[in-house]
């Protein structure tokens, strides 16, 4: 027997859980700060409408009509495409590897923030890079494994497993006090951050629309494939969670999740940009220049706003256990993706030893990331897998749903679920609009990396970003050339 959700509210939420995550409150205001605050809001929400909704459905909807986790759906789909799916669940599986090593630093913070003075009071960054991180020069520094931040991970990796390990029912449990609890902890952190001195300022930068921005490529590179990070889109999560489901109205259930976790992204960067207003404030910079520290920013910023603050103890402690409660579902619910794709495909072998098994390999791998050099690699790895990965994939999925399942059948089937009517633009978007624009992003993203080597690293660690792309995508053709055998499961 499939498992199930236990209720319509139980889905959503692990499907919000699920998006909502550090990319809502680290990468999503990284990102509208490097744009200069509102410019990045445009093209999001334009992404969000042409790009993220219409895929979400389309998942939803794929795992919910074929009963399955992503493998098998595409099987279905097709016996050729089946690497499809396996191209989705591989993304997710390199992202949630350096998504654990996040989560150690998060755990690392929060257990730093119980001492009496934070420790990194008047020397954010250096104590990110030094004390944390003990950050080499270079990627091919090593040095060796930092064991603070290692311990950090195996207790990310705990948490994650007794999340799922009895599947389903235990990570229902599990969301209906993570999902929740983040967001009153937001709350209590906005009007913390909007009543602190100088928030206007940060504010005004981050609603203030720069329309010549938008002439950037990259700005739309980056809003688009910062959607299909923040809806969980081709990871197969999201084909696995609908699977669980027997008869949901899958129009509703798709906007909800994609409205609530925008409204939470956009809301969460009120919160960061109101405390760079704050220390701009105190330190006499500019919030354009706070703004734009990159994937640090969550780790160096809000430390040091922290550690300004009056109660600084207390809203640390808040900040970094938001941070992580946020983290652990997203977390988990890849690791529930790959699960359900095993467990589809294995004779009973029992979810917890599966999950177990998925962990620990996410585990040994995210070694790598609490090395010395560990920054420099989930940079590049996150580049790579997120600005081409996820565009491939979901180029992909969609043409292979659009074109070969039928979007307008898939559209059939929405509508029988749903109360409101899906109109004939869905199928529209699906084959037209989508491949269209997602050719171009992607052919232009890899263009720029082939010209400009990202970041300046060296050409072996360029390979090892680009192997998170080629493997799947090898994987993907030569499964598309050998059928299916009747005996073999793959
Ligand atoms: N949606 C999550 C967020 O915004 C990130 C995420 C997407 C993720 N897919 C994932 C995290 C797979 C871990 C594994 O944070």
């Amino acid at each position: 027997m499939r498992d199930r959700w236990s209720s319509t509210t139980l889905f959503i939420f692990a499907a919000v859980g699920s998006a909502v995550g550090l990319g809502n409150i680290w990468r999503f205001p990284y990102l509208a700060g490097k744009y200069g605050g509102g410019s990045f809001l445009i093209p999001y929400l334009i992404c969000l409408i042409v790009i993220g909704i219409p895929l979400l459905l389309m998942e939803f909807a794929i795992g919910q009509k074929l009963q399955k986790g992503a493998i098998d759906a595409f099987k279905t789909v097709n016996h050729r495409l089946r690497g499809i799916g396996f191209a989705s669940i591989f993304s997710g599986f390199v992202v949630v590897v350096y998504y654990a090593a996040v989560m150690a630093w998060t755990i690392v913070y929060l257990v730093q923030s119980f001492s009496p003075q934070l420790p990194w009071a008047g020397q954010a960054k250096d104590y990110f890079f030094g004390n944390v991180l003990q950050l080499s020069d270079g990627i091919g520094a090593i040095g060796g494994i930092n064991w603070v931040v290692f311990a950090g991970l195996a207790v990310a990796w705990i948490l994650i497993y007794f999340s799922v390990w009895k599947g389903v029912k235990s990570a229902e449990k599990v969301v209906a006090i993570t999902m929740p609890l983040p967001m009153i902890l937001l709350v209590i952190l906005f009007f913390r951050a909007i009543t602190l001195e100088g928030a206007l300022t940060g504010i005004l930068a981050y609603i203030t629309p720069n329309f010549s921005a938008l002439l950037d490529t990259q700005i739309w590179i980056d809003a688009a494939s910062q959607i299909f990070f923040t809806l969980s889109l081709a990871f197969g999560i999201m084909i696995a969670y609908a699977s669980y489901n027997e008869k949901e109205d899958i129009r509703k259930t798709g906007y909800v999740t994609a409205l609530s976790n925008s409204l939470i992204s956009i809301f969460s960067g009120f919160v960061v940009f109101a405390v760079l207003g704050y220390m701009a404030t105190q330190t006499g910079a500019l919030v354009s220049d706070l703004s734009t520290s990159g994937p640090g920013l969550a780790f160096v910023v809000f430390p040091e706003a922290l550690s300004l603050m009056p109660w600084a103890n207390f809203f640390a402690v808040l900040f970094f256990l938001t941070l992580l409660s946020l983290g652990i579902d997203s977390a988990f619910s890849l690791v529930e993706a790959v699960n359900t794709t095993i467990f589809d495909r294995s004779n009973g072998t029992s979810k917890s030893v599966i999950a177990f098994l998925v962990c620990f390999v996410a585990f040994l791998l995210g070694i790598l990331f609490t090395t010395n050099a560990g920054l420099y690699f989930l940079d590049v790895i996150d580049h790579y897998v997120v600005n081409t990965g996820l565009i491939l994939v979901g180029l992909l999925q969609v043409l292979a749903i659009g074109w070969i399942y039928g979007a307008d059948k898939l559209r059939a089937y929405i509508n029988a679920t749903s109360k409101g009517r899906l109109g004939k633009w869905w199928t529209y978007s699906i084959k037209y609009v989508i491949p269209i624009i997602l050719t171009v992003l992607l052919f232009i993203q890899i263009k720029t990396d082939i010209m400009v080597p990202y970041e300046g690293y060296p050409m072996w660690a360029q390979a090892l970003g680009a192997a998170t792309v080629l493997v799947p995508l090898v994987v993907v053709a030569v499964l598309a050339l050998v059928p299916v055998d009747t005996k073999a499961k793959l």
